[in-house]
């Protein structure tokens, strides 16, 4: 099947297999392997994308399910070779370790604070639900406060 869509802000169109899940088509077809595999079942975060600008588990998302939308990775996250504001405050607290589940750990904070600028710490918690196996989410939060408190 052809799926047209966007991807970091170019328009695509691929021959793709329509119930391959969006994760597979980003790593094996078009090469962006920011986006990680970790559980397969929409569980770990690990393969957080924005589709449409909503943070998005593209494990479990069938790549038909994009046709017409627009699908933002890691990859497009920085703008103009400059790190997101996301990115360069993840650096500013150093707060990946082994950094397997970063990317959709920083997707997912990136479409957090696009629509609340100063959250708490509930929404925090209720919009990061990405597991990390090396224990990083104090320094995640920490993060995500110094951006608030920034706004
Ligand atoms: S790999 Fe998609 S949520 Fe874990
Ligand atoms: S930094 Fe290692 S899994 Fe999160």
């Amino acid at each position: 099947m052809r799926i047209d869509f966007q991807i970091n802000g170019d328009d695509i169109s691929i021959e793709v297999d329509p119930a391959k899940p969006l994760l597979w088509v980003l790593r094996e077809d078009l090469g962006l392997t920011g986006t990680k595999y970790g559980c397969g079942v929409a569980a770990c975060g690990a393969c957080t994308v924005h589709l449409d600008g909503e943070a998005k588990r593209c494990c479990v998302l069938p790549a038909e399910a994009v046709a017409g939308r627009a699908v933002t990775t890691i990859e497009g996250l920085a703008a103009k070779g400059e790190p997101h504001r996301v990115q360069q405050a993840w650096i500013d607290a150093r707060v990946p370790q082994c950094g397997y589940c970063q990317s959709g750990m920083i997707m997912a904070a990136a479409s957090l604070l696009a629509k609340t600028a100063n959250p708490t710490d509930a929404e925090i918690d209720a919009a990061i639900t990405n597991i990390c196996r090396c224990g990083t989410y104090p320094r995640v939060r920490a993060a995500i406060r110094a951006l608030s408190e920034a706004v």
